[in-house]
């Protein structure tokens, strides 16, 4: 055990000498949890080979999940893909720095425990300060996944990150709570021979990346096949799971029928997150918990609380999370692919 200590930014002083204490432990080849503007991520230098493999046991991270790389320039970026072709330099161009991770075919530089073994690399330019800084002043690629716990959500704030990764990482650096809520968009562009799939939506949209680069191109299915699930090994594992378990409606009236027809629930034991719409269709018996209901006004405020209320759900020892959301853009499928991987079937 280690003690964690956080480092609260303070944004009014100067940068740079608040970084110090986090650029030398990560020269050292230490870890050290960071923000950015998707979520935090547990850093450490992706060149050295110890320093990653620290990332996988503080997170119990199986080792065949591979690391996103985080750079913070253009020529920093160039040293660590083998070449990019003429669509990963428009995507670049037009959303880098920013919530987009490119698999690119790796240099020789990069070592294979960052990329689990894989010949490719997922680099991203973060648009967040602190991480950009840090990555420029210790002039060194970062490999950082999100700093949860393997399995659950991702953390968006300094106080989430301490619940996961306390005793076992040394530095959390925080930032505030990250603006964005969720992961990047992940887009495979390793293959010049084939159509460029998104592995991972996010607020980055599949019509946003069609429009830069002027042809159509693909998302992966929520139904994978194994071919599919061989190309992104992240995706095989159980996700954004929180302790107790999250189920997911459709509407209020799929909730009326549940909470009807399981009557010997507990209703102290459960807790809620609903659209306003919704909730004023919903017949909630009196006996229901207000301090477990979280109402979202829209897909937005839903986007930037989701990890954040699942965690202070699950902080009050409710057996279940009912999750009422339907998906009506973009960014309502990138939300509801994450609320899928972690809810259980009922
Ligand atoms: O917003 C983000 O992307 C955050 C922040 C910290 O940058 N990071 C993040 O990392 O979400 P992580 O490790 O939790 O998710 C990375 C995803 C995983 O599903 C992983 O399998 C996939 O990207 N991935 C990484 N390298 C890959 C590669 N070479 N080929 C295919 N998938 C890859
Ligand atoms: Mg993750």
């Amino acid at each position: 055990m280690v003690t964690t200590e956080i480092i609260k930014i303070n944004f009014s002083l100067e940068l740079e000498s608040q970084l110090i204490e986090a650029v030398e432990l990560l020269k050292s080849g230490e870890i050290v949890a960071i923000p950015t503007e998707t979520v935090y991520g547990l850093a450490a230098n992706a060149l050295d080979q110890n320093a990653v493999m620290k990332i996988f046991k503080a997170k119990g991270r199986p080792s065949d999940n591979p690391l996103i790389v985080h750079v913070s320039d253009i020529d920093m970026l160039y040293k660590y893909v083998d070449k990019l072709n003429e669509l990963s330099l428009k995507l670049i161009d037009t959303f880098f720095p920013g919530p987009l991770t490119l698999i690119l075919k790796k240099s020789e530089k990069i070592p294979y425990i960052t990329t689990g073994g894989l010949d490719t690399v997922a680099i991203r330019m973060p648009s967040n300060e602190i991480a950009l800084n840090l990555i420029k002043i210790l002039n060194k690629p970062l490999a950082a996944p999100s700093a949860n716990l393997s399995g659950k959500p991702s953390p968006t704030n300094a106080n989430d990150v301490f619940e996961d990764l306390q005793g076992k990482i040394k530095l959390i650096l925080d930032g505030g709570s990250t603006e964005i809520g969720l992961e990047s968009t992940v887009i495979d562009i390793s293959d010049i021979d084939s159509i460029p799939v998104i592995l991972r939506p996010g607020i980055i949209t599949k019509e946003e990346i069609e429009n830069c680069l002027g042809i159509a191109i693909q998302q992966e299915s929520e139904n994978k096949s194994l071919n599919d699930i061989i190309k992104s090994p992240g995706m095989k594992y159980r996700h954004y799971a929180p302790n107790a378990d999250l189920i997911l409606f459709n509407s209020s009236e799929e909730i009326n029928y549940y909470l009807a027809n399981n009557i010997e629930i507990n209703l102290s034991k459960i807790s809620l997150i609903i659209d306003l719409e919704q909730f004023d269709k919903l017949l909630l018996p009196d006996s229901f918990n207000d301090t477990n209901l979280y109402v979202y006004s829209s897909t937005q405020e839903l986007a930037v609380n989701l990890y954040s209320k699942i965690r202070e759900l699950d902080r009050l020892k409710v057996d279940t999370i009912l999750v009422q959301f339907i998906p009506s853009d973009s960014l309502g499928r990138a939300i509801y692919n994450r609320l899928k991987k972690s809810s259980v079937q009922i």
